[in-house]
């Protein structure tokens, strides 16, 4: 048994880790979040207090860090600004969260030698051409197209920096686009269930044949368990599952699915910089490690997010106008 320090475990995908851990681990677990406007408290509400405490404060914070790293075994890093519309209206909390923050955990980690593993995503590779056969593997060059993919890039190459110079014990993931409960409204999928519920139509940026390699959050969280458990220090793995769908497929498929016509949506202004597609080989983390996708059906994956939105209003509702308020201000 040991103690895990979550970082960012408030969000979208660390709150989908600390509950895993918890279902499925003995270890202790502490979450640290700055509980920015992306955590949502009641996504950790019902949890056994006797291993799981949440600790509000920043990544950027020194002092803080220092406290806690100190007193654990592991360090997970989830905590991140995480949404590209955010990154280019403003940019700044990026750079510092995700480039001045992941330097605080590193210097903490190095102090007490703790195991780090940091969670990054395939936008660090740029985009592909939705006709390429080629797919991101770890050695794909760095090519960055937004503020947030270029604050994550940088992260990285922090990280990599630390272990090759100072010898952490430091992993990284990189992984595709995820969906699933407790996503923030702000993001694609959730947007558009979370619209229909509302009688709103769905929102498909440009012509909609942006490609997303979908990978449902569970399975990218037990990829990164089996990374802290059995990953070898200093590597990179990817992440995926095999999902590429064009965004006009998501949307057709969100609306079938919740009993509308598949062609009732619009097209709203243009993501500047938007990324046309992404798409992870994920054979080093499969043959390696033995890791192997459970949600391999998106339709069935997608149904089950429509029901956990539709059953869980009251996590998403005070949420829903400000969040939709900040899209009207670019015409989204
Ligand atoms: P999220 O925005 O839902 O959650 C981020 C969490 O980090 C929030 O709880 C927020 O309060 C916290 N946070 C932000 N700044 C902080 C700071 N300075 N100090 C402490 N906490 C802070 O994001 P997510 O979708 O859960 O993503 C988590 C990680 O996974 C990010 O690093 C992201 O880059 C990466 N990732 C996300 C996806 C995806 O599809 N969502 C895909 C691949 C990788
Ligand atoms: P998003 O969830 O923001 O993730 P990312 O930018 O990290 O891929 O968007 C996923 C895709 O969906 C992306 O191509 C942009 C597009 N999109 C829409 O078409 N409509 C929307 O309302 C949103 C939020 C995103």
């Amino acid at each position: 048994m040991s103690r895990i320090l979550v970082t960012g475990g408030a969000g979208f995908i660390g709150a989908n880790f600390v509950r895993r851990l918890l279902e499925t681990t003995e270890h202790d677990v502490t979450v640290l979040d700055a509980m920015t406007y992306a955590a949502n408290l009641a996504s950790l509400a019902d949890l056994d207090e006797r291993r799981f405490r949440l600790v509000k404060g920043d990544i950027c914070d020194t002092a803080e860090v220092d406290r806690l790293v100190s007193t654990h075994d592991t360090v997970v890093n989830f905590a991140a600004e995480s949404h590209n519309d955010n990154s280019l209206a403003q940019p700044r909390p990026f750079v510092q969260t995700n480039l001045v923050g992941t330097f605080e955990l590193l210097e903490a980690v190095r102090k007490y030698d703790v195991r780090f593993h940091h969670i990054s995503t395939d936008e660090v590779y740029g985009d592909l051409e939705l006709d390429d056969d080629a797919r991101f593997t770890e050695t794909t060059p760095y090519n960055p197209s937004s503020p947030y993919s270029a604050s994550k890039a940088g992260s990285d190459l922090l990280v990599r920096a630390w272990v090759r110079s100072f010898g952490i014990r430091a992993t990284i993931s990189n992984c595709s686009n995820n969906y699933g409960p407790y996503q923030h409204v702000e993001k694609f999928i959730p947007r558009q269930i979370t619209n229909l519920i509302d009688g709103v139509r769905p929102k498909l940026y440009g012509s909609g044949v942006n490609v997303r390699d979908w990978i449902h959050v569970d399975d990218h969280n037990d990829a990164v368990l089996r990374i802290i458990d059995r990953g070898e220090i200093g590597r990179t793995y990817l992440v995926g599952a095999d999902g590429e769908t064009s965004n006009k497929r998501v949307v057709e498929l969100t609306l079938q699915l919740m009993g509308h016509a598949a062609d009732d949506y619009e097209y709203v202004a243009d993501r500047p910089g938007h990324d046309l597609r992404y798409a992870i080989d994920a054979s080093v983390l499969r043959d390696e490690l033995g890791w192997i996708p459970r949600y391999v059906d998106f339709e069935s994956g997608l149904r089950t997010t429509i029901d956990w939105y539709r059953n869980n209003e009251n996590w998403w509702r005070p949420i829903k106008a400000a969040t939709e308020a900040k899209y009207a201000l670019s015409g989204q």
